[in-house]
């Protein structure tokens, strides 16, 4: 018995001194003194001993079982330690390396266009109100006065999916279904894209954007149309600026006006992206047409309503000293990065 108990002794204390891992250590654990371990075996083959025999062999065994304790818990602590430098020694953080640099995106010249005309109105006490892209020939041409083979349409080609339902070809839909869907007094804007059959150069581009205006109440005039669009004009391009009503043609509207503004980059002295005028065009506006009030059932003997559409892009352009629309579309940061923080 006392050489079985030497034997596991040494066997213990050799194989501990080998240990390089705690978890060499818990598996002597188990090896030894676990359920089915050595000295648990001997401990249960005492009932073959003589009743005298057997205090003294458990007083062995029970010592020899506390001391392997001892050194097992000592080894384990020991090479948690090791492990535990190890770790944090592996887990350095060198905190004097510089660290990656986010790169931060800027909102596209043209968002921020867009937001600041909303701003403006919204400020005037303007709603914002939204159409669908792909459009019905109802809302797009016949409400606004364009009926199916109008020459008016010429101008405003663009993608059919199929005889009534096309690719809008400007925001004025979105004017008929406002005062469809609306009583007044109406004062909304409507941004968004728009489409054309057009071939691409700087001042074109197949797919575009535009703010469309509405007000429609009683005893709105010209004037109002005047005002608004000379404050939009100020606010948007600083104190000095002039706008210029020309007599045009829409067939929504009756009078029909384009709208310029002082030239920019010139300050109405002619240059050459003014082509000399000190103008430029920015707008198409005008009365809403009465028959349009009415086919929007709206009745045109009660009210009356302007409205308006700017083209953002180059309104965009005639802000930021742009030279092509194409730029606007190309995304190339090298052009975009330019309207980061601070620079606009
Ligand atoms: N829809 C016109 C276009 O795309 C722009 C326009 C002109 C809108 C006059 C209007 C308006 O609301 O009154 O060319």
């Amino acid at each position: 018995m006392q050489d079985k108990l030497n034997e596991i002794r040494e066997s213990v204390r050799s194989t501990l001194n080998k240990a390089k891992e705690s978890s060499h250590i818990e598996d002597l654990r188990v090896h030894v003194l676990g359920r089915k371990g050595e000295l648990t075996a001997l401990l249960k083959g005492m009932g073959k001993l003589s009743p005298e025999e057997r205090p003294v062999v458990g007083q062995k065994v029970n010592a020899l079982r506390q001391e392997i304790e001892g050194w097992l818990d000592e080894k384990s602590r020991e090479l948690a330690a090791k492990e535990r430098q190890a770790r944090l020694n592996a887990e350095t953080l060198d905190i004097s390396i510089p660290g990656d640099e986010v790169k931060v995106g800027n909102p596209h010249p043209l968002s921020t266009t867009l937001e600041k005309i909303i701003d403006i109105f919204v400020g005037m006490g303007f709603s914002v109100a939204e159409g669908p892209e792909v459009e019905l020939d109802r809302y797009n041409f016949e409400l606004l006065n364009l009926p199916k083979d109008h020459p008016a349409r010429d101008a405003q080609d663009t993608f059919y999916f199929n005889e009534n339902i096309l690719l809008r070809t400007h925001t004025s839909p979105v004017q008929a279904r406002t005062m469809l869907a609306q009583k007044p007094p109406i004062r909304v804007i409507c941004p968004g894209r728009v489409y054309r059959a057009d071939e691409v150069d700087a001042t074109h581009s197949p797919v575009f954007s535009q703010c469309e205006g509405l007000v429609v109440d009683e005893g709105v005039t010209m004037g109002d149309l005047k005002g608004t669009l000379d404050t939009f004009a100020r606010e948007l391009y600083g104190e000095g600026i002039r706008t210029r009503f020309r007599p045009s043609f829409f067939p929504f509207t009756e009078p029909s006006a384009e709208v310029d503004v002082t030239c920019a980059a010139c300050k109405g002295e002619g240059c050459r992206i003014c082509k000399g005028t000190g103008w430029i065009e920015i707008l198409g506006a005008g009365m809403v047409n009465p028959h349009v009030l009415e086919m929007c059932g709206i009745d045109p003997k009660r009210y009356t309503g302007f409205a308006f559409g700017i083209g953002i892009e180059r309104v965009t352009n005639l802000k930021y000293n742009v030279p092509d629309m194409r730029l606007l579309f190309e995304n190339d940061l090298r052009f975009l990065s330019q309207f980061g923080k601070g620079r606009v």
